[in-house]
């Protein structure tokens, strides 16, 4: 479904340049659940952006990211973006535009907008009292509310694709756990493929069949997950597993 290879990021800053991603090759197949983890400052979120073609006007990418055969770079992501692929970013407050209410930013990008479907999609993504979050404005949000509403924005049009770069970082471990479950229901009913970026080797563990490990914007080591988990083989990996505490999926923060 996805394929990266050769991505390089550079960015400009006061007439120097910086490589931020070099030369990485990805691939996250229908249904498959991925992880790309790393400390932070490594490079994961402008990875995220070259692949859904959001990379800030100070920054250039290089290389090859194929959506089901078609390369982005020079095709372009008109009918793509929003709609087979997606993304998830990590503060949803940021992301909700403040003026609008929920219903009308969901109708704005879903390509059905009866009510009771919209309704039903939050249903989902475990909102309660869909009709009350439909007329909210996102202040009148809980996080973890418009966190969900997030993810069910990334959903509305069943994308094959979803990026989620670091769901709910800023908010409790039980919303990002409720995220990368509903995120993992999809990939296992509807196959979707998610690649899942996070600094946290918990998530990855409870998440991911695949990982990538990702250090000064290289993949320094990647396999199946229980195994580099298990056996990582390379320095890096073995530092981030042992900055982590002892998991038992939502007991660190
Ligand atoms: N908008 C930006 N302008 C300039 N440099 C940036 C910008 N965003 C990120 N960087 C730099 O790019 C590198 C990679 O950042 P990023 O991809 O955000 O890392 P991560 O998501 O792994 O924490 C870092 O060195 C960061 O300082
Ligand atoms: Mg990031």
């Amino acid at each position: 479904m996805l394929n990266v290879a050769g991505l390089e990021v550079v960015i400009r800053r006061r007439g120097t340049t910086a490589r931020v991603v070099r030369g990485l090759d990805l691939s996250v197949g229908a249904g498959q659940r991925v992880a790309l983890v790393g400390e932070s400052g490594s490079g994961k979120s402008m990875t995220a952006r070259a692949i859904m073609g959001l990379l800030p006007p100070t920054a250039s990418a290089t290389g090859h990211v194929r959506f089901d055969g078609t390369d982005l770079f020079e095709a372009g992501w008109a009918g793509l973006r929003g709609s087979r692929m997606t993304m998830v970013f990590q503060d949803p407050m940021s992301a909700l535009n403040p003026v609008f209410r929920v219903e009308d930013q969901l109708r704005a990008i879903a390509r059905s907008r009866e009510r009771s479907r919209l309704a039903a999609l939050l249903e989902s993504v475990a909102i309660r009292d869909p009709e009350r979050v439909l007329r909210s404005y996102p202040f009148q949000l809980s996080g973890g509310m418009a966190q969900r509403v997030l993810l069910a924005a990334a959903l509305v049009n069943e994308p094959e694709l979803i990026v989620a770069d670091e769901p709910a970082t800023a908010l409790d471990a039980e919303i990002q756990q409720l995220s990368l479950e509903l995120l993992a229901r999809r990939a296992r009913d509807e196959g979707t493929a998610v690649l899942l970026i996070t600094h946290h080797l918990g998530l990855v563990r409870a998440f991911a069949e695949q990982v990538y490990v990702m250090r000064e914007g290289e993949i320094v080591e990647r396999g199946p997950t229980r195994q580099i988990l298990r056996a990582p083989s390379h320095e890096y990996t073995r530092s981030l597993l042992a900055s982590v505490p002892r998991l038992s999926g939502a007991a660190d923060g």
